[in-house]
């Protein structure tokens, strides 16, 4: 998979009544296509990570509307009934996962182009499929731009630090983080990237490493634990994450465990980096703890593969994101430019 070569993750289903998926339960041992006919299969997807990463769960909630809408303005005659149904069925999109702003923002967006349209259902259906198809363009253009706004901060040699996956299997393009990756190697630069594994899913060790080993760029998988001590021995040159949602203030909603990391890149010299698309900023939230931080279940922690670590009742904690507070960034790539505090993102 390097650059240019990523397959998309996630798409319209050949037939175009669904979303299709790259089902990143089963990486890195099974590639297996998963195809949404139904929102509620829609929803399960997202909600179960089959289709995670930002950006990606917003082209696969525009795309999931935009076909729900397609085969309602088949099934359903009145307009009221059709846009009953669809307002139905966004609402349970926007609910299958609450943290990163790229899904509502692309549920609001496939909303107003269908009101758009007008009454008829069939032209406010048709209306929401090209909408789709554009934000999943849009999102593989703004993959490529954070590129390369983010070469110039990737050059020989470097070795960098990631947590959880912001690449090709987190968007419909070659990524966030791992986006100026892939651009300083098509570069001719030699770079290295230390994969955080990422508990408790493991997105790094199970995702970051495959989608990098595909790509012919050399990835070593760390235990979270080791990110500071690699950084105190000065192995590592830059953190380069991605993030769920970017507020006004410019604090960083990521996956849980990005605020350690910056932390200790900030205690070692070392500088970090967020990378993310326009659609991840969310200039109407002031500052991270007014964001709603997804809580999982217990098992995801307490039984890792099927296997019981946790002594029967006593609780777990499961936050999958947290707050990295912008004294801690040292600037956000998006497709834009890169920018440095203070921020200013209206
Ligand atoms: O729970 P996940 O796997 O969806 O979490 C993903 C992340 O935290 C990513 O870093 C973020 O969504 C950016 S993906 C380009």
């Amino acid at each position: 998979m390097a650059a240019g070569t990523q397959p998309t993750v996630v798409d319209w289903t050949a037939d175009g009544r669904g979303v299709r998926v790259l089902d990143q339960r089963a990486l890195p041992h099974e590639t297996i296509w998963l195809d949404c006919r139904t929102t509620p299969e829609a929803v399960e997807a997202i909600r179960t990570l089959a289709v995670r990463g930002a950006p990606a769960i917003g082209v696969a909630g525009a795309i999931a509307l935009a076909a729900a809408a397609v085969r309602l303005a088949e099934a359903l005659g009145t307009p009221a009934a059709f846009a009953a149904a669809v307002g139905a069925d966004a609402a349970a999109l926007r609910a299958a996962r609450p943290t990163a702003v790229n899904l509502p923002w692309a549920i609001d967006r496939m909303l107003a182009v269908g009101a758009g349209a007008g009454a008829d259902p069939r032209a406010a259906a048709a209306a929401m499929r090209a909408e789709a198809t554009a934000l999943r363009d849009e999102d593989r253009a703004m993959c490529a731009a954070i590129g390369r706004h983010g070469l110039a901060l990737v050059r020989d040699g470097a070795r960098v630090l990631t947590h959880c996956n912001a690449g090709a299997l987190a968007t419909a393009g070659i990524g966030t983080a791992l986006a100026p990756v892939y651009a300083a190697v098509a570069a001719g630069r030699r770079v290295a990237v230390l994969a955080n594994e990422t508990r408790p899913l493991w997105q790094g060790a199970r995702l970051t490493a495959w989608e990098l080993a595909q790509a012919g760029i050399p990835v070593t998988v760390c235990a979270d634990a080791l990110a500071a001590t690699l950084m105190r021995r000065g192995t590592v040159d830059l953190v380069l994450v991605g993030a769920d949602r970017i507020c006004a203030n410019g604090d960083v909603v990521n996956k849980v465990g990005t605020y350690g990391g910056a932390l200790a890149a900030r205690a070692h010299g070392v500088p970090c980096y967020v990378a993310a698309p326009w659609s991840t900023v969310d200039a109407a939230t002031p500052h991270g703890d007014a964001v709603e931080i997804e809580q999982r279940a217990r098992d995801e922690v307490a039984r890792p593969g099927g296997l019981a670590i946790v002594p029967d009742g006593v609780p777990v904690e499961n936050p999958a994101f947290d707050v990295t507070p912008a004294a801690y960034v040292t600037a956000i790539i998006t497709d834009r430019g890169v920018h440095r505090p203070p921020y200013s993102f209206t």
